[in-house]
């Protein structure tokens, strides 16, 4: 099947508009694409006006009138979530999906933060998004029109923690900070759509298998030829890889539903509905973000 037939399976979601943050790169930018294909409202949440404008440009050069606005959004920043929030509860209250995609490997060693001093990795992946949630949460939970939040995970979600590593240690490899961001993420989903006490809101999750993206340049020399091997082998197109959003966003979806690649090891394929792995809830991980969230 062509992407084009899979999306043309789903209605339009003409008059939606719908919020994705990292939307400037990688499969936040598919996704875009895939929207504006379903004639969406969509709204690009990113943190560099630069790229974001220049992503926005390729997009309207591709599509016919298309209706896409920027959001400034740096999820490294509270400040900057704090603004992004207050337009979406001005401006865009009446949006239908919020993506939170946005995310990052880090960096190969240790020593940097965000503006609220977190190490990188865990405060952009897994700190910024639960911030963002409790501004968001009140607001969606007096909704009163329908509307689907998607996480982005990972099968990186799988792998062992190395023993005793706190969230905020930020001496252990490039991987296993981004691993425990990514299983923090999926936690959060759990936390957010057990927590959820309104039925017009759904909470999902995406996990987009693997895919070629930037993601991969701050890997190290090492891990860029071996892995790169692995992932010319094994995995799909971002195009493709957008589909999992895609297919959180659409009307039949349910709260605590999540959406993964059909293929061998959900590396790859379309969209298939999974059950969430129970196990993989782990009640610390939220504790420990609401103690860092609470100390600033
Ligand atoms: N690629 C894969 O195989 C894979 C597998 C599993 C999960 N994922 C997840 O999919 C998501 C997208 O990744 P990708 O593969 O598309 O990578 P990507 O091409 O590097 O895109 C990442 C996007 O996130 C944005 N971002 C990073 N830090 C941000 C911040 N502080 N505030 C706002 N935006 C920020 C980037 O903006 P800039 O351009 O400004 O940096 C970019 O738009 C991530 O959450 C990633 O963990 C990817």
């Amino acid at each position: 099947m062509s992407i084009k037939k899979y999306l043309d399976k789903f209605p339009d979601l003409e008059n939606k508009t719908i919020i994705v943050t990292g939307a400037n790169a990688g499969v936040g930018f598919e996704l875009c694409r895939h929207l504006l294909y379903k004639k969406t409202h969509v709204v690009m949440a990113c943190r560099n006006a630069i790229k974001a404008n220049a992503a926005r440009e390729i997009l309207c050069k591709e599509f016919d009138n298309p209706n896409v606005d920027i959001l400034l959004y740096d999820q490294a920043s509270f400040e900057s979530i704090d603004n992004a929030v207050k337009i979406i509860k001005d401006k865009y209250k009446d949006f239908y999906g919020l993506v939170c995609n946005a995310g990052l490997l880090g960096p190969i060693k240790g020593g940097e933060y965000t503006k609220e001093g977190f190490p990188v990795t865990i405060g952009t992946n897994y700190l910024g998004p639960f911030y963002l949630y409790n501004q968001l949460s009140d607001f969606l939970n007096k909704s009163e029109i329908e509307r689907k939040i998607v996480f982005q995970g990972s099968m990186v979600s799988d792998m062992k923690t190395p023993k005793g590593m706190d969230i905020l240690d930020d001496d252990y490899s490039q991987w296993a900070k981004y691993n425990l961001s990514k299983k923090c993420v999926e936690c959060l989903f759990k936390y957010a759509c057990t927590q959820n006490s309104n039925d017009r809101v759904a909470y999902l999750l995406s996990e987009p298998g693997v895919t070629k993206t930037s993601l991969f340049r701050s890997m190290s020399f090492i891990f860029r030829t071996v892995g790169g091997v692995f992932v010319r082998l094994t995995s799909h197109s971002p195009k493709k890889a957008s589909l999992t959003m895609l297919r959180c966003l659409m009307n039949d979806t349910k709260n605590g539903e999540s959406y993964l690649p059909r293929g061998f090891g959900r590396i790859r394929g379309y969209p298939k509905k999974y059950p969430f792995k129970e196990k993989r809830y782990v009640d610390k991980l939220i504790l420990r973000g609401q103690e860092c969230l609470k100390s600033k």
